[in-house]
C-alpha cells in the first residue's frame, strides 16, 4: 500500500545553518505517528518542510504518491494537510467563533467540520464562542488552533508540540481530545518533547537526534523498554 505521506532524505537549512541531514519517514492513512526528540533536533523544521514553510535543499515530500515539494503552504493545505503551529497563532481580535468561520472561508475544502462539530470535540469552547481569542487561556487557545485547522477538513493533521506549556490537567484533556480525533480516522503526525503524551497517543515513533532519524519503531517498543527510552531521549 502506498503511504499517505512520504518524506525522503530531507535536508533543510536556515541560511548557512543546516538543521536536517536526511530525514525520511512515512505515514499510512489512519496512523498516528510521533516525531520525538529533544529541544532543537529539528522536529518543527521537519513539519515546516512538509508544509512548504521552509524549503528543503534536498529530498522529496510525497503526498498520495505525488510530489508536493516546493508547493506554497496554502496549496499543501488545500491538498489536505492541516498544520497546527507551535505558537498557537489565533486572531486575537476575533472571537472564537469568528476564528473558526474565517478558517472555513479560507479553506475551500468540503467536509464534515463545522463550528458545531468543533464545539462537540472541545466542549469548553462552546460557552466562550463570543469571547475574543486574545483573552483565552493557553489550553483554550490550543483547542481553538486545532479547531481552526480542522475547519479546513484535513486528511492529515500536523500537530507541533500541542502539550507545550500547558498545565497537567489541561494536557490530560487534550490527550483525550486528540485520541477522539484519531478514533474518527484522522491521520496525525505529532511533534513532541513530552514522551508521556506522545507515547500514549502514537502508533509509531521516529526519534530525531541532530537532524537525523535515530530510531523508528512501534510506540509500544518505547513504552515497554525504559532503557531504550532513556538511551534515546535522556537529557
Ligand atoms: N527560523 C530559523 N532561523 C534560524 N535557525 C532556526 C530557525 N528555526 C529553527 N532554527 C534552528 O534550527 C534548529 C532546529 O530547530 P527546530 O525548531 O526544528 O527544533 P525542534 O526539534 O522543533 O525544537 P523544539 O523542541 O525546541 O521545538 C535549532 O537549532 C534552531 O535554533
Ligand atoms: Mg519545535
Amino acid at each position: 500500500m502506498a503511504s499517505l505521506l512520504e518524506v525522503r532524505d530531507l535536508h533543510t537549512a536556515y541560511g548557512l545553518s543546516q538543521v536536517l541531514f536526511g530525514v525520511s519517514l512515512e505515514i499510512q492513512a489512519g496512523e498516528c505517528v510521533c516525531l520525538l526528540g529533544r529541544n532543537g533536533v529539528g522536529k518543527s523544521t521537519t513539519i515546516r518542510s512538509i508544509m512548504g514553510l521552509t524549503r528543503p535543499s534536498r529530498g522529496e515530500v510525497r503526498w498520495k504518491g505525488g510530489s508536493i515539494l516546493g508547493w506554497p503552504p496554502f496549496r499543501v493545505a488545500r491538498a489536505g494537510i492541516g498544520f497546527v503551529p507551535e505558537d498557537r497563532r489565533v486572531f486575537a481580535d476575533l472571537t472564537v467563533r469568528e476564528n473558526l468561520d474565517v478558517a472555513r472561508q479560507v479553506s475551500r475544502r468540503p467536509g464534515e467540520w463545522t463550528a458545531e462539530a468543533v464545539f462537540e470535540l472541545f466542549p469548553p469552547l462552546r460557552p466562550i464562542a463570543g469571547r475574543r481569542a486574545g483573552y483565552l487561556s493557553g489550553g483554550e487557545q490550543q483547542m481553538l488552533t486545532i479547531g481552526r485547522t480542522l475547519m479546513g477538513n484535513p486528511e492529515l493533521l500536523l500537530l507541533d508540540e500541542p502539550s507545550e506549556g500547558l498545565a497537567p490537567l489541561v494536557v490530560e484533556h487534550l490527550l483525550e481530545q486528540v485520541t477522539a480525533l484519531k478514533r474518527r480516522g484522522l491521520t496525525i503526525l505529532l511533534a513532541e518533547q513530552g514522551i508521556a503524551f506522545s507515547l500514549q497517543l502514537a502508533d509509531r515513533v521516529y526519534v530525531l537526534e541532530k537532524g537525523t532519524v535515530r530510531f523508528s519503531g512501534a510506540a509500544a517498543e518505547l513504552r515497554e523498554d525504559e532503557a531504550l527510552r532513556d538511551r534515546l531521549l535522556a537529557l
